[in-house]
């Protein structure tokens, strides 16, 4: 049975959708069972095959949680308490978190600005920071310094992920430079896998390569710190296909939101939906063009025509013109002509009605269409597609919990 306080949280996200966006071009369903079990089945994967049932889950929100929006997600989770820490990649999604009453451990993930005004709020609000430089690590000791705080600091090692993080070859002498940083505290090391998700030979030695490198970095920061210190390294596909990478903490995002990407051997969920309905139907005679650059004439006579109400606008990437498969009253159908800012045409049988609900990422029977999809169409990733769709200013999200 729901909890009245559960009802509360996503009735209280609810309301503030609605208001945001109170004329919707389309929905996002944000099915937050699906969340919880994603991370429940998560956490008893790397329980099973780590044989560790202590290992921390830090849920990455950053990017408004991969377009499944940030609030509702932390404050769900939070009240789950399926997870101890959440990451960002930008202060103002810290403080945003921490404005609505998110509690847990805030980790931002990236070179942050060594501005002042940035630093004293990481200071302030005891958000952990990672660490790729010693501008950074010097800025924020002298913030803490002066307002007789400890900064917190992931020490980022770049095992071969070429973004941020400190070079192996430097290590040594950087976690010297952390120690002598009396108003910083080392809370976590952390290292990141670009090629986890490649299930080819050279991908396989690169990350357990990475593997072996950051366990001996691990076991040198060991040796000369006496506090007990966070090792993190494992992104979805590191959590689970790399039992090795796993440490004291994993970052699992994309397989939270129910994304494996490849077979991961759990069975995660879809976490968002997205729907739009019919705004207009046209039959048109043979041969007449279809949207701009007339990329699509109709094949036959009376061709049915279906108007949706959303475009690239809306996040739908203009690529996806004569590609995008929908499901329409259980039906395939497939967009025809070029994707417009704020409307598309798809192909529709003859019983198809204005206001038929059209499901673009979703399941009706035994048919069924995925970020993964999408994105496969365009040589892109379900993160960006997410991403797109999420941060759409035109689509209300719905959150949904029973
Ligand atoms: C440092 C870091 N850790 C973890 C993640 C989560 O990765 P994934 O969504 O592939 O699990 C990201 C994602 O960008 C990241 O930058």
């Amino acid at each position: 049975m729901t909890n009245q306080k559960i009802d509360r949280i996503i009735e209280k996200c609810n309301t503030e959708e609605i208001k945001l966006c109170p004329f919707p071009t389309g929905i996002l369903s944000i099915n937050l069972n699906k969340l919880e079990s994603n991370i429940i089945k998560i956490i008893k994967f790397v329980n099973r095959i780590g044989n560790k049932n202590n290992v921390k889950f830090l849920l990455p929100v950053k990017a408004n949680a991969y377009g499944h929006g940030m609030i509702p997600v932390a404050k769900f989770i939070e009240y789950k308490k399926i997870c101890t820490y959440f990451g960002v990649s930008h202060l103002k999604e810290a403080l945003e978190l921490r404005e609505n009453g998110i509690k847990n451990s805030i980790l931002i993930i990236g070179q942050s600005s060594c501005e002042y005004k940035f630093l004293k709020c990481i200071v302030q609000n005891e958000f952990e920071q990672e660490i790729s430089d010693e501008q950074l690590l010097y800025a924020l000791d002298a913030e803490a310094k002066e307002v007789n705080r400890m900064a917190k600091i992931h020490l980022s090692v770049d095992t071969g992920m070429g973004r941020c993080g400190i070079l192996v070859r430097n290590i040594h002498n950087f976690v010297d430079k952390i120690k002598k940083c009396k108003n910083t505290q080392l809370v976590g090391v952390m290292t990141h896998f670009p090629v986890a998700d490649v299930n080819e030979e050279f991908a396989i030695k690169y990350t357990n390569k990475q593997i072996e490198i950051f366990t001996k970095v691990k076991n040198m920061i060991t040796s000369k710190f006496s506090n007990d210190i966070i090792f993190h390294a494992s992104n979805s596909a590191g959590t689970v296909k790399y039992s090795s990478s796993i440490f004291d903490m994993i970052r699992p995002g994309i397989a939270s939101y129910g994304y494996p990407g490849h077979d991961l051997g759990i069975p995660l969920d879809p976490v968002m939906e997205f729907k739009t309905k019919i705004s207009l139907i046209k039959e048109y005679p043979k041969g007449h063009c279809i949207g701009y650059g007339c990329t699509y004439t109709t094949k036959k006579k009376d061709e049915r025509i279906g108007i949706l109400p959303i475009g690239y606008g809306d996040g739908l990437n203009r690529l996806l013109s004569n590609k995008l498969a929908v499901i329409v009253n259980g039906k395939k159908e497939k967009s025809i002509g070029a994707i417009s800012m704020d409307q598309l045409a798809i192909s529709v049988g003859k019983n198809t009605q204005i206001n038929d609900e059209v499901i673009i990422i979703g399941r009706h029977g035994k048919n069924s269409f995925s970020a993964y999809n999408i994105a496969s169409q365009i040589g892109s990733i379900p993160y960006e597609v997410l991403c797109n769709l999420g941060n759409a200013k035109r689509i209300r999200h719905e959150y949904i919990y029973i």
